[in-house]
């Protein structure tokens, strides 16, 4: 065994305005099978988290809901922690970045940019509501975006288009509390000078191990396109720390939320008797590891290390960086309405282990890098059962059962077989070497191949007929199941630790890592317990049912009702500009006015018409379709048409002139 280390593990902190959902959880999971890894092997692991509570989104919350800031992270706090306990997510602690720690480091990190030169003051022209007496910055303004004409936008980022700005540059800006028309003002920011740290930032993300491949790249491009001053200040009123010597200015949500990380050890630390240093200080000898969403690269691998180095905290040695969960390919988030919240999970599967099985579901799906992927209840339950239950749970339990029948409960007295506890040593060495390198999934598949083969290691041996003609052969048998099934319980252990938990009753041991190796002979073990009851798809239903979010057409009919057709917003738009979609011959871009609003719409309609020829028509479109890219355009909706047998199409159009924007009903 490697010598002793310490381990700093974080995951995101996530925002208190909003439910912990399946992709939290994704998270989640990922970062508590690395910690339970580590641990298993003996080392020493914190493993931090905090609720992120300050900045415009909490207040809004807050504010819609006529609750106090400090109300609405009071509560989200007490389901946050309920919600990853409902995981086993194994924090050492849980905290807020509203605390006075956090202000504290905060402050520091700040003076120490600050005494670093990296600061600097800038007088800027910011939107100000005179009816409701503040600024208005990133979420509390909108407006059409200044790249792709998406409406009601947030002041800092697109979600139709993706685009970044600042929110002077929104068209049409509004207040989002009194929806009244802002007016500009000047006001003094501070701001990072990034540029200065370009060099340390190159040689920082080049570190052997910080970066995945895919990530560095990623982040390096980011480097080459310049880097930009960042704004760490807001005018109050804002939900967060004020910032020392300053009238009325706080620190930007961004610069306290990682800053949790360390107050959060911290605490701890000193809830425990520890220090702090051997942990943050940039002597200490422990690694820092983050889990974090590819969402939130650029504040991690950017701002973070230089907010650490000027203040000497320990940089973080490597970051495990993950994709999305998506339902049905989209992402899941709560402007979408498109997420599975935790406990609806818990509480709509009606399964005692389904917790288990989300858990194991994404340990054979994660691998260290950023793609996204699909969470469906066919794969849940293929997960499930086919590892889980058919193949673990079938080796526990006839070994289990056997042993019961034939040998009064216990490990018989013999050896084990020798090809069989090599095999397992060969298979203990790769499966750390894939968890060490955040590659579950290839532990996944090891362990299931290593099932497999007792299994067929059991059938192939025969106990139950040579148990009456040479009973020594079948007791060689099963000493080498009971010991492969204690291998694999120490294998499973970080992802699934309560199916682990089962055999450790079972054999009355705290298995560790090195317990994989074959140990056990002549043992009384304790009573037989069933290790996974299958996950049945009427289990899953009422979750998925709920999750579809889909009014279900009339199956046997064929028809639908009302609701489900007024479902669809159908509106006359007048096509007022046209173009081919470059290394495409099939789409036509399209400008469309919906009377209130324009829009591009991308359609499949090149071959039938010319640009020309649909300039000025006035069409039918889907008006409420989820905006999509094609060819790297935007369309925001769909252009309906009628589709001859022959191929050729015809747009349809109103009978005679109708209002742009007209609903078709
Ligand atoms: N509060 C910030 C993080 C501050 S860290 C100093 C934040 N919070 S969040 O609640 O929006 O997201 C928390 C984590 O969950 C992020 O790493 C994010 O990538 C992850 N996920 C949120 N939705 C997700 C999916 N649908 N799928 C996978 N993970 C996603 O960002
Ligand atoms: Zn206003």
């Amino acid at each position: 065994m490697s010598l002793k280390k310490r381990f700093l593990v974080t995951m995101a902190l996530p925002y208190a305005n909003a439910d912990i959902h399946l992709g939290h959880l994704l998270e989640a999971v990922q970062t508590d099978i690395f910690v339970r890894f580590q641990r298993l092997r003996g080392h020493e692991v914190a493993f931090v988290c905090a609720d992120d509570t300050h900045g415009t989104p909490i207040e809004l919350s807050a504010a819609r809901r006529g609750i106090t800031p400090e109300a609405l992270i009071a509560e989200a706090y007490e389901n946050h922690r309920r919600d990853y306990a409902g995981f086993d997510i194994g924090f050492d602690i849980f905290y807020t970045t509203n605390s006075p720690e956090n202000r504290r480091y905060a402050e520091l990190i700040y003076q120490n940019l600050r005494r670093g030169g990296l600061i600097i003051e800038k007088e800027i022209d910011q939107y100000y509501c005179e009816h409701d007496r503040r600024f208005l910055p990133d979420r509390f303004i909108t407006g059409t975006c200044p790249r792709c004409n998406a409406s009601k936008q947030y002041g800092d980022v697109c979600e139709a288009c993706g685009a970044t700005y600042n929110p002077t540059e929104l068209i049409d800006p509004h207040c989002v509390i009194c929806n009244g028309a802002p007016v500009m003002r000047r006001s003094v920011h501070f701001y990072v000078e990034l540029n200065k740290c370009e060099a340390f930032l190159r040689e920082y993300i080049n570190r052997e191990g910080v970066l995945q491949d895919d990530m560095r790249n990623f982040v390096t491009t980011w480097i080459n396109e310049g880097l930009r001053e960042w704004c760490i200040s807001r005018d109050g009123p804002y939900f967060g720390f004020a910032i020392p010597g300053t009238k009325d200015k706080y620190f930007y949500v961004w610069l306290d939320a990682p800053v949790g990380y360390i107050s959060s050890t911290d605490r701890w630390c000193g809830e425990t008797g520890r220090s702090v240093d051997d942990y943050w200080s940039s002597a200490c000898d422990a690694e820092v590891v983050h889990f974090i969403g590819k969402d939130i690269v650029y504040f991690h691998t950017l701002f973070w290390p230089v907010m650490l180095k000027y203040s000497s905290f320990k940089l973080p040695g490597r970051f495990f960086i993950h994709g999305f969960l998506n339902i049905r390919g989209e992402k899941m988030s709560k402007s979408r309405g498109t997420f599975i919240l935790a406990r609806d999970y818990l509480g709509k599967i009606g399964h005692p282990q389904a917790a288990e099985f989300l858990r194991f579901f994404y340990g054979s799906k994660l691998m260290p890098n950023a793609e996204d992927f699909d969470f469906t209840a066919e794969e849940l339950l293929n997960r499930a059962n086919t590892t889980l239950s058919n193949n673990i749970g079938n080796l526990h339990h006839r070994t289990a059962v056997f042993c019961d029948r034939s040998f009064g409960g216990a490990v018989p007295d013999a050896p084990w077989d020798e090809t069989i506890a090599a095999e397992v040593e060969d298979a203990a060495a790769a499966i750390e070497g894939h968890f060490e390198r955040g590659e579950y999934k290839l532990a996944v598949e090891r362990i299931h191949a290593l099932g497999n083969r007792g299994n067929k290691y059991y059938q192939d041996g025969r106990p139950w007929e040579s148990i009456k003609s040479d009973p020594q052969k079948a007791a060689v048998v099963m000493v080498t199941c009971v010991n492969l099934t204690k291998a694999l319980a120490v294998f499973l252990k970080p992802i699934v630790p309560s199916i682990s938990g089962c055999i450790e009753r079972k054999l009355g041991v705290t298995l560790a890592w090195n317990d994989y190796a074959f140990s056990l002979r002549n043992m009384k073990m304790g009573p037989t317990e069933k290790l996974v009851r299958p996950l049945e798809k009427a289990d899953v239903e009422p979750l998925f049912g709920a999750a579809a979010n889909e009014p279900k057409a009339d199956a046997a009919a064929g028809q639908i009702d009302s609701d489900y057709f007024n479902k669809v917003s159908l509106q006359v738009a007048t096509v007022t500009a046209a173009e081919p979609v470059p290394k495409s011959s099939k789409l036509l871009k399209l400008l469309i006015d919906l009377g209130t609003e324009k829009r591009q719409i991308v359609a499949g309609i090149a071959a039938h018409y010319t640009p020309e020829s649909i300039v000025g028509k006035q069409i039918v479109v889907v008006a409420n379709l989820k905006p999509v890219k094609l060819f790297g355009e935007l369309s925001q909706g769909m252009v309906l048409a009628a589709k001859n047998a022959d191929g050729s199409l015809a747009v349809v159009t109103p009978e005679r002139a109708a209002d742009a924007g007209a609903p078709v009903a």
